[in-house]
């Protein structure tokens, strides 16, 4: 570690802390509190949360309304066409459809989080 990262580092923490604001996202929905967005993988976070809600109907052979997400590429493809859909489908803000279909909005975390890594890209991680 060079001299300028040993007390830059330190320093930016401090600053971090103190300041009376700064756009956090814990602090801006509280409710996401100990919910972790950055660095989202798709293997680890994104994929079990779709499997659990979302590829039962929009997976295999003859996936509901056509659309395919249980594996990266057809996910991929999807969101390629049309990612803001998918977000909002997600997060109930009235632009699609509510998902998952027939259910209660998914837990806050596994929204942020899904949410944060299409806004990053959706890389293959
Ligand atoms: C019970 C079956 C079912 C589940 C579970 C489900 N979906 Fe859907 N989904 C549908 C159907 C059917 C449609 C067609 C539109 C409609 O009927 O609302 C659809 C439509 C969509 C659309 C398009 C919405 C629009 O307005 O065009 C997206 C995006 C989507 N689903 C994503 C998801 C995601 C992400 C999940 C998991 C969080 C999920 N779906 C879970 C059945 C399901």
């Amino acid at each position: 570690m060079n001299k300028v990262s040993f007390f830059a580092i330190p320093a930016l923490v401090l600053l971090m802390l103190s300041s009376c604001y700064y756009d956090v996202e814990e602090e801006l929905f509280p409710e996401n509190k100990g919910c972790d967005t950055t660095a989202v993988s798709y293997a680890q976070a994104v994929k079990p949360i779709l499997d659990s809600k979302c590829t039962g109907c929009h997976g295999g052979g003859s996936p509901s309304a056509g659309i395919k997400i249980d594996t990266y590429l057809d996910l991929k493809g999807y969101l390629d066409i049309d990612a803001a859909r998918f977000v909002s489908s997600i997060v109930h803000d009235g632009n699609a459809s509510n998902m998952p279909k027939g259910q209660s909005k998914m837990p806050d975390c596994d929204v942020n989080k899904i949410r944060a890594w299409v806004n990053a890209g959706y890389p293959e991680n």
